[in-house]
């Protein structure tokens, strides 16, 4: 499949999300491939916003349902295992609630992957109460994540949720 990535010179934040929704539905609909998914779906968000740094999951594995190991991103290398109650990531996944820094420097256990990071949100991946990883999401701005990202995040993660707990 062609897609055409918008990027958000342009476009207003909410128009971006409704194409990414619309892509995001059309990449997973015909494909159970879990991996296959996150990895077009990890592109996807990264190149359709300019203001994304780093764009990707970390996933719980089965032998150990409290630590987060990275899955498929796209940018910078990243720090490969996160034990939940741990950094950004860690915190959502164990609170299963969405996460928005607006200065990762003053977010206490921060985890740096990127020192150009600035601002950060995590949604949480939760079916049937078990978390199986997160949606992590960085910016190089500083509070680049507002309601309207955790809206349609929360929304796009929903779109996935289906994948999680057949073969993982
Ligand atoms: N900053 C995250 C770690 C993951 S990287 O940003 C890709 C955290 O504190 O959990």
């Amino acid at each position: 499949m062609a897609l055409t990535i918008q990027s958000n010179v342009n476009s207003a934040k909410h128009e971006i999300y409704r194409t990414v929704i619309s892509q995001c539905r059309a990449l997973t609909e015909d494909e159970s491939d879990l991996i296959a998914c996150l990895a077009n779906v990890s592109s996807l968000l990264k190149f359709s916003f300019d203001s994304f740094l780093w764009a990707g999951f970390y996933l719980t594995r089965p032998e150990n349902p409290e630590e987060l190991v990275v899955g498929p991103f796209q940018g910078r290398p990243a720090c490969t295992r996160i034990p939940f109650g741990k950094g950004v990531c860690g915190t959502a996944a164990e609170k299963q609630e969405t996460i928005i820094v607006d200065d990762v420097d003053k977010f206490p256990g921060h985890i740096v992957c990127d020192s150009l990071s600035r601002s950060e949100i995590v949604v949480p991946i939760v079916r049937n109460g078990r978390t199986y990883g997160v949606l992590d999401i960085d910016s190089d701005l500083p509070a680049n994540f507002d309601h309207e990202d955790r809206k349609h995040l929360e929304d796009l993660v929903s779109i996935l949720i289906p994948l999680f707990g057949n073969e993982h």
